[in-house]
């Protein structure tokens, strides 16, 4: 209530109403009381002309003679015409100066001879008027008790037309303006009543009307909060029936538009959520609007980035000369190191419904891997080139210096043996490869079959003998007899076992102590080859298996090594359901574990 109502189309409605009613009741009231008010006083002249007129008519004397010889008759006459007490005849004759003559009222035998033009009960106008023969009337008002009377004059001619004398007669009103008074009365309270039964009505009609547009409005504003399960009562199939359908119609179309752009978002939200690329996206003021949790990760977004106003840079990701006005500009690509990952980004504009782009879409795709495949096939191409080059350069010089020049014999079989073991490096270097690329391609076939770890260790030892012994290693093997033969492939177990024993003999200077051990582990066999050797940094070991890779390129190589023998150990376990594990310390020496699967079926 309060303010509200006031403003309501209900108070309005009751207002109009009201005032309707009002105004017409007070134009049909003031009508009909001017009209009951003329009535009354035409029908007052009426009688009185009627009066007078049958006075005159009845006494042929008062056309006849001299009215002052005949002012007892005439007396006579209205004393015998008994005239009401709300009426008063006068007489006045026409003399030099207008006299009373005779008079119905009580008091005549005080006024008569009085002179009519200053008498106060009348008018000296109409007196005047009557006496010029015109038959006039007026309505005068008692200043002090505020009583109206009717004053009519009429001039009493003889027969040759000259004006004898004049009949006055005052008629007190009262009656009549009482019966008026009654008429307002009665008006006024009819137009209360008018007015009571208008207010009432018009408060049910305006709540007819009021009423389903509060039920819609109400509905509008449970819609507006998302509840879409309200539908109005249609009581009607007026215009306001058909507004609380159309509502109702309205209400059920919102829904299943809203709901199928729900559906439509929660199914992008999943794609973005779970897609494996990063999606931003940025609006033109720069403000980060969507990223999903890929990208989050990425770029390391917290809530701060993510908050309405903070600017973010496209520069970040690389994405440079961005201009709205300037469509060529607003899509592209690009690519980018984060965080030891590379990406390839790609943006776009995304555009709002009427067609003016409003921000950019930015795609990361993670191609770290391809990036470092690619890394790793460039250097993969340019140490084979590098690890042939030596070797053909240097057997390209001998040979040359073989040719052009005269040498004892001693020199040249010399040279021949340089040539000889540049080209055994060569053709091994060759074997490594062509046997990493067969494993690559799973064009290796193993026969795995159950293999003795005394026998494996001794056959690997037996090759690397002279290089022991050329060291003055110390080897201590310690397998004992119950340790069980495992599955593995006998020409990739050797090859295994033989690098990390050439290795450790390799890499520990003289009169170290290499130890070799085998024992049962669960389901499976360990091998393990300790040295004293020189040692692997740590931040070598965890790139000690890629090709290539050696701790110190000129040491490594002087002692033969082209760093694909840990390489190929690794494949060659990994093919055959075993694993290899390397631990050094730098200056101390290094532990490397072979773990093969135990074969159980053997005793
Ligand atoms: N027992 C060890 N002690 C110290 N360093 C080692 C040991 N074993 C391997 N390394 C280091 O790891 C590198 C890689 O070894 P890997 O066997 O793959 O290559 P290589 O021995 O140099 O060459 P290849 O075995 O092909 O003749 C070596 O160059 C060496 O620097
Ligand atoms: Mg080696």
């Amino acid at each position: 209530m309060g303010a509200k109502f006031f403003s309501s189309i209900k108070w309005r409605f009751i207002v109009i109403y009201f005032l309707l009613v009002m105004a017409v009741m007070a134009i049909i009231g003031g009508f009909i009381v001017n009209r009951l008010e003329d009535a009354q006083l035409e029908k007052v002249k009426l009688d009185v002309e009627e009066t007078l007129n049958s006075i005159v008519n009845s006494s042929t004397y008062l056309t006849d003679g001299n009215w002052d010889e005949s002012k007892e008759r005439i007396q006579n006459t209205l004393n015998e015409w008994r005239f009401g007490s709300e009426e008063a005849v006068y007489v006045i004759g026409n003399g030099e100066v207008p006299r009373i003559t005779a008079s119905s009222v009580n008091t005549r035998d005080l006024i008569t001879g009085e002179n009519a033009l200053t008498y106060k009960e009348l008018s000296p106008k109409l007196v005047l008027a009557a006496l010029e023969g015109e038959s006039t009337s007026a309505l005068r008002e008692d200043p002090g008790t505020g009583a109206r009377y009717y004053h009519y004059v009429m001039p009493v001619r003889s027969q040759d037309g000259t004006v004898h004398g004049v009949f006055y007669m005052i008629v007190n009103l009262m009656m009549i303006y009482s019966v008026i008074e009654d008429a307002q009365i009665i008006l006024t309270y009819a137009t209360v009543i008018a007015l009571i039964i208008t207010s009432i009505l018009g408060y049910f009609l305006a709540q007819s009307i009021t009423g389903p547009i509060h039920d819609v409005t109400k509905q509008a504003r449970e819609m507006a909060g998302g509840n879409f399960n309200q539908r109005v009562v249609v009581k009607s199939d007026d215009e306001i029936g058909q507004l609380g359908s159309m509502f109702n119609f309205l209400t059920t179309e919102l829904e299943e538009t809203i709901g199928r752009m729900d559906t439509e978002r929660s199914k992008l939200e999943t794609i973005f959520s779970y897609m494996a690329e990063g999606v931003i996206a940025v609006d033109r003021r720069g403000h980060l609007i969507h990223a999903n949790p890929v990208a989050r990760e990425i770029l390391d977004l917290g809530e701060e980035e993510m908050s309405e106003d903070k600017y973010w840079d496209l520069k970040k990701l690389n994405i440079l000369g961005i201009n709205y006005f300037e469509k060529s500009s607003l899509s592209g690509t690009s690519q980018i190191e984060i965080k030891e990952g590379f990406y390839n980004v790609r943006y776009a504009p995304y555009k709002n419904e009427f067609g003016g782009d409003i921000g950019i879409i930015v795609v990361l795709q993670d191609i770290t891997q391809e990036h470092n495949l690619d890394i790793l096939r460039k250097d993969f191409v340019a140490n084979v080139g590098h690890e042939l080059k030596t070797p053909i350069t240097t057997i390209k010089s001998y040979t040359e210096t073989l040719m052009s020049a005269n040498m004892e014999r001693s020199t040249a079989l010399r040279f021949l043996e340089i040539i000889n073991r540049e080209s055994d490096r060569m053709n091994r270097l060759v074997t490594d490869l062509l046997q990493l690329s067969n494993m690559d391609a799973k064009r290796t076939r193993w026969e795995i079959k159950s293999l003795d770890p005394y026998d494996a260790v001794t056959t690997a030892m037996e090759s690397v003998q002279p290089l022991i012994k050329e060291k003055h290693h110390r080897v201590i093997l310690d397998i004992p007899e119950d340790v069980r033969p495992f599955l593995g492939d006998s020409h990739g177990t050797n090859q295994v076992i033989l690098n990390i024993l050439s290795n450790a003999a390799k890499y520990t200077s003289y009169g170290g102590k290499i130890t070799v051990k085998a024992k049962n582990f669960g389901s499976r066999v360990h091998i393990e080859v300790e040295d004293t050797g020189i040692g692997i940094p740590k931040r070598d070991l965890e790139r000690i298996f890629e090709r290539f890779y050696r701790v110190e390129k000129g040491r490594s190589r002087a002692k033969g090594g082209t760093g694909l023998g840990l390489a190929i150990a690794k494949d060659v376990m990994e093919s055959m359901d075993g694993r290899i594990r390397i631990r050094s310390e730098f200056g101390v020496g290094t532990t490397v574990l072979l773990s093969f699967p135990m074969d159980k079926e053997a005793l």
